[in-house]
């Protein structure tokens, strides 16, 4: 399926071991900077509604602010209960100082 390259923002905003919520036509996805390398994941946790930019994050692990699940921010792996599903991944690329944000454009507005 053809995808879509949506703009996240600016990379340098985004420091190592820093992580944003970036809100996308009613999508809300977590951006971090995991040792200058950035990674795009669902931002809301799989087990309740907790937003995880809220949350810690250690090396590629986000910890969720709620019951304290950890998920692996560039792959999504849910590392430890309670939660049990794997967060969504999103391709992303870095041109000209740019976040891009794969989506399949059926899913884009
Ligand atoms: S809401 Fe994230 S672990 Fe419960």
């Amino acid at each position: 399926m053809p995808e879509k390259l949506i703009d996240a923002g600016e990379a340098s905003a985004l420091h190592p071991g820093k992580m944003q919520r970036f809100d996308f036509g009613g999508r809300r996805i977590l951006l971090a900077n995991v040792a200058g390398r950035i990674c795009a994941v669902d931002d809301t946790c799989t087990h309740e509604d907790a937003s995880l930019s809220s949350g810690v994050l250690e090396d590629v692990w986000v910890r969720c602010p709620l019951h304290g699940s950890r998920f692996n921010v560039c792959t999504g792996q849910a590392l430890e209960e309670p939660a049990e599903e794997n967060l969504r991944s999103y391709p992303v690329r870095i041109e000209g100082g740019r976040i891009l944000i794969a989506l399949p454009e059926g899913e884009t507005p």
